[in-house]
């Protein structure tokens, strides 16, 4: 890294386009839980939602607004006086703010979607930024579509609005569409005619993923002088998502002799903040993910195995111990003490409260009874359970669940209601199935499973099933997880952990009689 090496800040919009993936969605406490994180992870901006979308979605920002005070926390807006009002009501707790406006800018915006002309939508940007002024220093500006829209007009509109008062000029590719050199070029040609951006005015870029270039397109804009990157934890967003938060710190990291920038990101977060992210939208991470997947640090083949066993660096560009990943591997059995457990915990990074810590290590003590190894992933679920903290109005009491050739598979669930013993029998199309529906004869709550999914947290025959499940209830989806060594249980503590979060909504109608065996 030379002395001129460039800041590059991180603009993180997980809560924000990442939240707009299918099926990711997430409760205000969800979101604040993740923006902690990614205040711990050092991110320099949290987008933290579109506050005129929906009164959770305000509830939302204006929590974060409230609790995390080190990053800038920005809200999006269309050009809508409404819009721009939501976001400064949300944002007015916060410490840092900035607020993100757009509009359309390429052609088939204009003509099919806005169906307004150029004229048109420069007096729309203009006047918008300019009343936004009095109620916000850091504003951002976004041309959406930019990658696709005429240069000549793109110059223009960015031109209007630096003049307007935009602090930050942001140039997404909205649909995935560009290639590196393009949009290098389009960059360089963007501060060629502006020469404040990339120094007052933030340069920033926004790319999708529609053709697998979301990261290379923006570590082409990074060469060429952008100066802000915005990314997603996993690379969740719209459709296939958008750059990856950790591909790109880690390739500005890994490769600084080249890119000669660098970021404020605190790399030993970066694992934690994938898991809690993957546990909370209940996206799963593929194995073979850059950085973060289950695979990015196993080596497979013989070679390579002897190859790192020599020398790490033969088939290992990043050491995993940088990114959080403890690279320990057998850590704890049913022998190890409160304080042992107490060790492991802080070194993975949580910081419990004395009654946090008795209840995470009585559900170690009862997994480790049923496990032989108890690995940091293990203990990683449990206290990714409890960070949840979602009060149990439904807890799993007793479940028998049979299923047998030739029978049709029939569970028994005991629940625990606040206190009072429900209890409920059915047969279903499988074991699980079974399982849903005496608890739904208990709760009737009339949720419907959109999504069921099941992965193993470490490896081995007695490894914890890890189920994640949505369900659509009281008109909203709501993700559950549910780990346990036993997968019909991990299923129910699921379903029971997605009803929990809805129980507000639920309970008045489910507190008659319980229905008898
Ligand atoms: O992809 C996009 O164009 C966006 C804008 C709102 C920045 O998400
Ligand atoms: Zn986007």
């Amino acid at each position: 890294m030379s002395k001129n090496s460039r800041k590059i800040y991180i603009f993180d919009t997980t809560l924000r386009d990442g939240e707009q993936s299918p099926g990711a969605s997430l409760t205000p406490e969800e979101k604040l839980k993740i923006a902690k994180q990614l205040e711990r992870l050092n991110v320099d901006v949290i987008e933290a939602g579109f506050p005129a979308s929906s009164p959770g979605e305000m509830a939302g920002v204006r929590l974060i607004a409230e609790a995390v005070r080190r990053p800038v926390i920005c809200a999006l807006s269309r050009m809508l006086s409404k819009d721009i009002d939501a976001c400064r009501r949300a944002l007015e707790p916060a410490r840092k703010k900035r607020l993100h406006v757009f509009l359309a800018t390429s052609q088939i915006h204009r003509q099919f979607k806005l169906k307004k002309d150029k004229r048109e939508i420069l007096k729309i940007a203009v006047e918008n930024i300019q009343s936004a002024k009095k109620d916000f220093k850091e504003i951002e500006f976004s041309p959406e579509d930019a990658s696709r829209t005429e240069v000549r007009f793109l110059l223009e509109t960015v031109r209007a609005a630096i003049d307007a008062g935009a602090t930050s000029i942001n140039i997404p590719d909205t649909v995935g569409y560009t290639v590196p050199q393009e949009f290098e070029e389009l960059i360089r040609t963007l501060i060629k005619k502006n020469p404040e951006l990339g120094e007052k005015v933030v340069l920033s870029v926004h790319c999708h993923n529609d053709l697998g270039l979301a990261v290379a397109n923006s570590l082409a804009a990074v060469l060429a002088g952008a100066n802000q990157v915005e990314c997603t934890v996993n690379g969740i967003g719209e459709r296939a998502g958008n750059a990856s938060l950790e591909e790109v710190v880690m390739a500005i990291d890994t490769r600084r002799d080249f890119i000669d920038c660098y970021t404020d990101v605190k790399l030993r977060e970066i694992t934690k903040a994938s898991r809690l992210v993957s546990h909370l939208t209940g996206m799963v991470v593929q194995p073979n993910k850059a950085i973060v997947g289950r695979n990015a640090f196993s080596h497979e083949s013989g070679i390579h195995q002897d190859g790192v066993l020599k020398k790490r660096q033969t088939y290992e560009i990043i050491d995993p111990k940088r990114i959080g990943l403890s690279g320990s591997q057998l850590i704890l059995g049913k022998l190890s003490g409160r304080h042992a457990f107490k060790e492991r915990v802080k070194k993975l990074g949580y910081a419990l409260r004395e009654e946090e810590l008795d209840a995470a290590f009585q559900k170690f003590k009862g997994l480790a009874d049923k496990k032989k190894y108890v690995f940091d992933e293990d203990i990683e679920a449990i206290l990714e359970e409890d960070v949840a903290h979602i009060p149990e109005a439904w807890k799993l009491e007793y479940l028998k669940a049979t299923s047998e050739s030739g029978r049709v598979p029939f569970a028994v669930v005991h629940l625990n209601a606040r206190g009072r013993i429900l209890k409920a029998e059915s047969e279903g199309d499988g074991p699980v199935d079974a399982c849903y529906k005496a608890i739904e004869k208990m709760v009737k709550s009339g949720a419907k499973l959109s999504h069921y999914g099941i992965q193993s947290v470490t490896g081995g025959k007695d490894a914890q099933g890890e189920v994640i499940v949505k369900l659509f209830v009281v008109g909203r989806e709501v993700t559950g997880r549910g780990t346990s060594t036993d997968i019909i249980e991990a299923s129910v503590k699921a379903y029971l952990f997605a009803l929990n979060k809805v129980s507000a909504h639920l309970l008045p109608e489910t507190s008659d009689e319980p229905s008898p065996v």
